[in-house]
């Protein structure tokens, strides 16, 4: 029953710096679409920058990541990982959300080093170990506080 699904991870920049109401916006537009379409994930935002996880079938998947990477809302979107996997790894979010603030740093000292530059995938992409580790350490967060 279970089909190979793709995940993919990327990192981008907000063209302008997004505020609650515009993440809001933005959030319930994924999650309606991505409901819809089998996808599920997590989304990440720190300081102007992005890092999300999508996962489903391969081409909803790349079709949608073209349609993100048109958003004018961001730009500088980079690929740092695309694995076929038989399971996901966010199963139960359409599109889990975290603000990555100076309370998460402060409460997550463990993740520290990750926030030390930003998403930018000069810092991530030697790191793609560590970039895995972040995301479950976000999964974690996400079955103590559901956030979507
Ligand atoms: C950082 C970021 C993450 C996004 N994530 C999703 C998502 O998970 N699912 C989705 O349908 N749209 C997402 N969007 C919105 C899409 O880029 C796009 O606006 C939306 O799919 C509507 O596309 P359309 O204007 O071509 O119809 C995201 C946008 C940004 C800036």
């Amino acid at each position: 029953m279970d089909q190979p699904i793709l995940q993919l991870v990327y990192s981008s920049r907000a063209t302008e710096p997004f505020n609650s109401v515009q993440m809001e916006a933005l959030l319930e537009g994924a999650r309606r679409f991505n409901a819809e379409h089998d996808i599920t994930g997590m989304l990440l935002y720190a300081d102007g920058h992005f890092l999300q996880v999508l996962e489903g079938p391969q081409e909803t998947v790349e079709t949608l990541l073209a349609r993100i990477d048109a958003d004018p809302r961001h730009d500088h979107v980079r690929v740092l990982l695309r694995s076929q996997r038989a399971h996901r790894d966010f199963p139960d979010w359409h599109m889990a959300y975290h603000l990555v603030d100076e309370a998460t740093r402060s409460t997550h000292p463990e993740l520290a080093f990750f926030f030390s530059d930003d998403f930018s995938a000069e810092h991530f992409l030697p790191w793609s170990t560590p970039v895995g580790y972040l995301l479950l350490a976000f999964r974690a967060m996400s079955i103590q506080a559901p956030a979507a």
